[in-house]
This record gives C-alpha cells, sequence and structure tokens, in this order.
C-alpha cells in the first residue's frame, strides 16, 4: 500500500498528491509517469511524475479529475493509502545540448510540463515558459512556473487572466521576436501540441510533444499505447512519452483516444451513481 502524505486542491478539478513511494522517489525523472491502481478492483491509469523528493520519499503527482478513476483517487484523504504505484515508467525528457528552452503547457498538462521547465532550470538552461488555460479559476501552479521561468506568459481562452487567447499565438510572437530556442516542448491536449507543431515549423525549431495515449500495462506487452511517428508503429510507454513533434500521426492519435469514449461515459456514470447512493 502506499500512504498519501499530502493532498492539495489546485483548483475546483485539479489535485496534487505525495505519496510515499521511496523507490521510485530515488530514481524518478522529469518526463517519466508511474501508473497507480487506487484499489484491488480499479483500474491501471498513468500519471506523471510531477516532482520526487528523495529526503522524504514522496513522488508528487498532479491529476485532473475526468472519470471514475481520477474521481476514486480524489476521494483519498490525507494519510489513506492506494494500492498500487509502479514506476518510474518511460524515458525520461532528453536535455542534452539544451541551453535555450521554451515550454508550452496546456491545461493539467502544465503539471506535466513543469518538472520539465525545473529540470531545465536546474541544469541552468535559459526557460521561457508559455502557459495556458480555459479561464482564471483553473490557473495552477504559477508560482512554481515562475521559480523555474527566466519569462512566463499565462493566457486564459477567455482572458479572465492574463492575457486572452491561445499558447500558439504568444510562442509565435517569441519566435518572430527573435528568440532562439535549441528546443520547443508541448505537453498539453493532443489538439494544442499538433498547432504549437504547425506554429513552430516555418521557423525550423525543434518541437518535442508528450504524448498521452491511452495506456494499460506501460510495459510494451498490451499495444494499447501505440503511435504512428516517422512512419513507424511505436509505444508511448516504453519508447516515449516524449517524441519527436514533426513525425508524430496527430490526426491518428485524437481517433484513437475517443475509442473507449461510451465505456468510460458508463463507468463515470456509475461510479457517481454509487457516490451518490453513499451519500443518501
Ligand atoms: C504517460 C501519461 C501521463 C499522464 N499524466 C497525467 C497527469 O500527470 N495528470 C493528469 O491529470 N492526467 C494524466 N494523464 C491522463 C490520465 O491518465 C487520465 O486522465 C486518466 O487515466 C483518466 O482516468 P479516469 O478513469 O479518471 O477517466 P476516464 O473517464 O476513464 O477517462 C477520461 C479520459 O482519460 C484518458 N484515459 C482514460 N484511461 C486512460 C489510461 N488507462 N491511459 C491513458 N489515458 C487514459 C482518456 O483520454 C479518456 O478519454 C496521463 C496519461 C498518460 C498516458
Ligand atoms: S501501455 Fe501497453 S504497450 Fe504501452
Amino acid at each position: 500500500m502506499y500512504k498519501i502524505i499530502k493532498k492539495r486542491v489546485l483548483n475546483p478539478t485539479v489535485t496534487m498528491m505525495d505519496i510515499y513511494a521511496p523507490l521510485i522517489a530515488n530514481k524518478g525523472r522529469a518526463g517519466q509517469f508511474i501508473i497507480l491502481r487506487v484499489d484491488d478492483d480499479g483500474e491501471r491509469i498513468p500519471l506523471t511524475i510531477a516532482g520526487c523528493d528523495k529526503s522524504t520519499g514522496t513522488v508528487k503527482i498532479i491529476f485532473q479529475v475526468v472519470g471514475a478513476t481520477t474521481m476514486a483517487l480524489n476521494a483519498k484523504a490525507e494519510g489513506e493509502s492506494i494500492c498500487d504505484f509502479v514506476g518510474p515508467l518511460g524515458c525520461p525528457t532528453k536535455t542534452d545540448g539544451i541551453k535555450r528552452v521554451c515550454i508550452v503547457g496546456g491545461g493539467v498538462g502544465c503539471a506535466i510540463a513543469l518538472p520539465v521547465a525545473q529540470e531545465f532550470a536546474s541544469l541552468g538552461a535559459e526557460v521561457h515558459s508559455v502557459v495556458g488555460f480555459r479561464n482564471k479559476d483553473l490557473v495552477i501552479l504559477e508560482e512554481e512556473f515562475n521559480a523555474c521561468s527566466d519569462k512566463l506568459i499565462i493566457v486564459t481562452d477567455d482572458g479572465s487572466y492574463g492575457r486572452q487567447g491561445v499558447v500558439t499565438a504568444p510562442l509565435k510572437e517569441l519566435l518572430e521576436s527573435g528568440e532562439q530556442y535549441d528546443e520547443v516542448i508541448a505537453i498539453g491536449p493532443v489538439i494544442m501540441m499538433k498547432f504549437v507543431v504547425e506554429t513552430v515549423k516555418p521557423f525550423g525549431v525543434p518541437v518535442t510533444v508528450s504524448m498521452n495515449p491511452i495506456m494499460i500495462d506501460g510495459t510494451g506487452m498490451c499495444g494499447g499505447c501505440r503511435l504512428t511517428v516517422g512512419g513507424k508503429t511505436k509505444f508511448a510507454c516504453v519508447d516515449g512519452p516524449d517524441f519527436n513533434g514533426y513525425e508524430v500521426d496527430f490526426d491518428e492519435a485524437m481517433e484513437r483516444s475517443t475509442m473507449y469514449a461510451d465505456f468510460e461515459r458508463r463507468e463515470r456514470e456509475e461510479g457517481c451513481n454509487l457516490f451518490k447512493k453513499e451519500m443518501k
């Protein structure tokens, strides 16, 4: 069992937890993820390692409550435990030779982008961060991004905080103003990553994207997370989750991500009904 040492609500749908898992805390690196099960009969879900503290043996996760499993996880309180917590899985984000980087995060993808920005900052790279949210209430991790970024631009779709618009607009302006990056790293909804790649392409800057397909085993066995990258089949859990953005078939990835939509909706509704019964 893995104890929840700390729980903090970041916004109405996003929660941060520190889980006691010293072996993972010792080895986890930015860009890697864990797979957890909340209880014995629960499903396995992947979440990114949002930070590791070797001194306390804890691993930070930040998750958006979107369906049955994240609802069950969010229902756990500090001091309670979850059943399985396996990792670190996947390849760490490549940092070699990158001295100037622009990190682009969207929504809860910012939870995945933050440890990457922190890793580059700790290596002495110049870090520019462009982060986007739907509205002011959903803005998370501003203080943390400020602390590790040489430049931080926040945008909201409705203009209720920061600049109004989507992340690609300030990104384009930065590139047009002559900012030179060794790499742009985009983490967020697949559609956002697709448009970041299109925005950066004319400037010839390398783009890395962090893909988040359906995962089951997380060890390259089931094929659930397969993607087409550079015309070849890749498994996000073992070959990624980071890939060269110019090579990813985003349209196929978006189509595959909706494969289980009906099943997930049913699970979510059943979860809600159970919750309602318990409350009676
Ligand atoms: C490598 C990786 C890292 C991730 N990191 C984070 C993170 O740090 N924070 C965060 O909030 N979310 C993260 N996700 C997404 C997270 O796994 C899903 O939100 C979660 O599985 C939803 O499960 P659910 O039962 O609550 O919702 P459901 O209703 O079952 O699903 C809602 C949506 O979540 C996605 N999803 C569902 N099951 C899986 C699965 N087994 N594998 C992948 N995606 C799934 C699908 O897009 C689905 O439409 C990550 C996904 C991957 C692949
Ligand atoms: S999750 Fe099964 S192959 Fe990647």
